[in-house]
Order: C-alpha cells, then sequence, then structure tokens
C-alpha cells in the first residue's frame, strides 16, 4: 500500500469538505475569520482521517467480498469527520491562550490570539465547538437504525471531548504545572487531554457504521495504545523537534513545569515507551488483517513523525 498517497487522499478529501461547512454560515465575519483562520491551517487532520478509516474498516469486515470503500459511501460519514477537528482546532485554540500555554505559534503561524486578540480568540474556540455539533445535527441520516448509530457515535464524541475527556485531561495539566510529577497524574493527564478524542474518533466511526463488537474492542484498544504514544512524541518532539517542520515553539513544556514523559522518565525512555505502545497499538489489528493496513502504516508513521 502507498500509505502516503492514500494518507493525502483522505486529507484533500477531508480539507475540501472542512472549507464548505465553514462557508455561507451566518455570523459575524470577525469570529467566522478567526474559526477559518485556524481550521483552515494546515494539520495533520489526524482525528478526522481515524475516524474515517475506522468506518471503513466497520465497512469492509461487514463486507468480506469488498476490498474498499467508495467515496459516495463515505460521504455519510464525512461531516463527522470534520466535526471532530473541528472539537480538535477549539481545543488548540483555547490551549495556546496566554491563561493556559500562552503560545505564540500554532502549524507554523501565529497563534489566534496573536492575530485576532484573546476574546475573538476565545469565541472563535467557541465559535467551533458548536459548529461540530451543529454539522453532525445537521446531518444526521433519515432512517430509524441509521439515526440511533448515528446518535451514539456523537454521544461518544460529546463524552470524551468533555469533562470525562479531553477537558479532564486540560485541567489537570493546568493544575498540575510545576508539581512533582507523578506517574498516575502523568498518565492521566495524557490518556484524557489527546488519547480520549483520538479513540473516540475511532468508536465513532465504528459506532456509525454497525457497532459491532470484534472491530469495536479492536478500535479501541488500538485507539488507547496509539493516543498515548502520540501524546509521548508529542512530548518528545518540544524537545527534540525542529520549529521549521513542527511549526510550534519548542521548549516550552519545561519552561511551564508541564508533566511530561521525557521529564518523568527521560528521553531515551520516553522514545522506548513511544515505540512500546505503537507495536501494541499494531498488535490489536491482528484480527483484522489487510483490512487494517491502512491503520497499521498510520501507527507505525507517529514514530518518526516530525510534525
Ligand atoms: C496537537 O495535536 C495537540 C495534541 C493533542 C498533541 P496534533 O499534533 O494532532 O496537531 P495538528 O492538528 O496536526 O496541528
Ligand atoms: C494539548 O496538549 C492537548 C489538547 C487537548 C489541545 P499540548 O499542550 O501538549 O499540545 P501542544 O504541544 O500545545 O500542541
Ligand atoms: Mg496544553
Ligand atoms: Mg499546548
Ligand atoms: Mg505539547
Amino acid at each position: 500500500m502507498d500509505f502516503n498517497k492514500a494518507y493525502n487522499e483522505k486529507l484533500t478529501y477531508i480539507n475540501h469538505s472542512l472549507e464548505n461547512l465553514l462557508k455561507d454560515r451566518d455570523s459575524h465575519p470577525a469570529v467566522l475569520s478567526a474559526m477559518e483562520y485556524s481550521l483552515l491551517a494546515g494539520g495533520k487532520r489526524l482525528r478526522p482521517v481515524l475516524l474515517l478509516s475506522a468506518y471503513e474498516l466497520a465497512y469492509l469486515q461487514d463486507n468480506s467480498q469488498k476490498i474498499e470503500i467508495t467515496k459516495s459511501e463515505l460521504d455519510f460519514i464525512l461531516p463527522m469527520a470534520c466535526a471532530i477537528e473541528m472539537i480538535h482546532n477549539y481545543s488548540l485554540i483555547h490551549d495556546d491562550l496566554p491563561a493556559m500555554d500562552n503560545d505564540d505559534y500554532r502549524r507554523g503561524k501565529l497563534t489566534n490570539h496573536k492575530v485576532f486578540g484573546e476574546a475573538t480568540a476565545i469565541l472563535a474556540g467557541d465559535g467551533l465547538l458548536n459548529l461540530a455539533y451543529e454539522v453532525m445535527l445537521e446531518n444526521i441520516p433519515d432512517s430509524p437504525q441509521m439515526i440511533n448509530n448515528y446518535v451514539k457515535a456523537m454521544s461518544e464524541i460529546a463524552y470524551s471531548a468533555g469533562i470525562s475527556g479531553m477537558i479532564g485531561g486540560q485541567i489537570a495539566d493546568m493544575e498540575n504545572q510545576g508539581e512533582a510529577n507523578e506517574e498516575e497524574m502523568l498518565k492521566y493527564i495524557h490518556t484524557h487531554k489527546t488519547e480520549a478524542l483520538i479513540t473516540a474518533s475511532l468508536k465513532a466511526g465504528v459506532l456509525a457504521y454497525n457497532n459491532e463488537p470484534e472491530v469495536l474492542n479492536g478500535v479501541i484498544a488500538y485507539g488507547k495504545a496509539l493516543g498515548l504514544a502520540f501524546q509521548i512524541t508529542d512530548d518528545i518532539l518540544d524537545l527534540t523537534g525542529e520549529f521549521s517542520q513542527l511549526g510550534k515553539a519548542t521548549g516550552q513544556d519545561e519552561k511551564m513545569g508541564k508533566q511530561t514523559y521525557p521529564a518523568r522518565y527521560g528521553l531515551e525512555k520516553s522514545k522506548v515507551l513511544a515505540r512500546e505502545y505503537i507495536d501494541e497499538s499494531i498488535s490489536c489489528l491482528e484480527p483484522f488483517g489487510t483490512k487494517s493496513e491502512f491503520l497499521k502504516f498510520l501507527s507505525l508513521s507517529i514514530l518518526d513523525r516530525k510534525r
């Protein structure tokens, strides 16, 4: 499989849809421009790619004679994939605010509040969070069974982005700045602020299709390992990355006294742990064989990511 080609195809598909979903919204231009500035600023689109891939895996498991899903069959779930990216982007705008991580650069551009001011950045984040649910509700399917699946997927997203998931992790991240690095708290922060939404993307993809237990449990286990590895590599890149590739300042975590894997275990051990979680994620895909090839390559790509 040409993984980069397959990833870029999904990326283009998602970016095109994100543009369309923002277009012609009835709102004040000031908040719309700030939302657009961040949402259309690039980014890996990991979470929507995961959502689409999990939906595809559920579909392929259910249609054993097929080897791929068509674009038109995926179109149904595309708004939900874009919604999860909107939630992610709201979380980044707020994460960068002076009251939180106080960052000046994101995706190689000035952060939202640096360009539009704090009040507008807060509202742009709020706007993206609300728009995510508007977009999903606008695209609720027609048949009762499909509605049922769709709402289950939405509910999973709401739960994992909320106080029991990402927001829970973000508050723990803030509350523990400058505190002694405790293993249990560190894991709580990383699983909640980052892994929760990554796993939710995968779960939502399967739930929106059919809720089949083997696929659902497989992607949950995969997401838990991948999500943790993803945040560990984020911590590592804060130490070893290049601004020109990463698009955000390095050395910030130490400056802010953040709870990170390198701070707790050192750089080399953190790399080993990231590798172990990636291996674990790949082992969760075994039951699905070549149908999960894309997710396998995606997991491997996390280890040597530069951005
Ligand atoms: C950054 O997320 C914040 C974390 C949860 C580590 P990404 O690394 O997915 O950022 P983008 O969307 O590609 O910019
Ligand atoms: C952010 O974690 C997680 C979010 C929910 C936004 P970080 O604060 O480490 O992310 P970066 O390094 O700013 O992208
Ligand atoms: Mg943060
Ligand atoms: Mg940050
Ligand atoms: Mg970070």
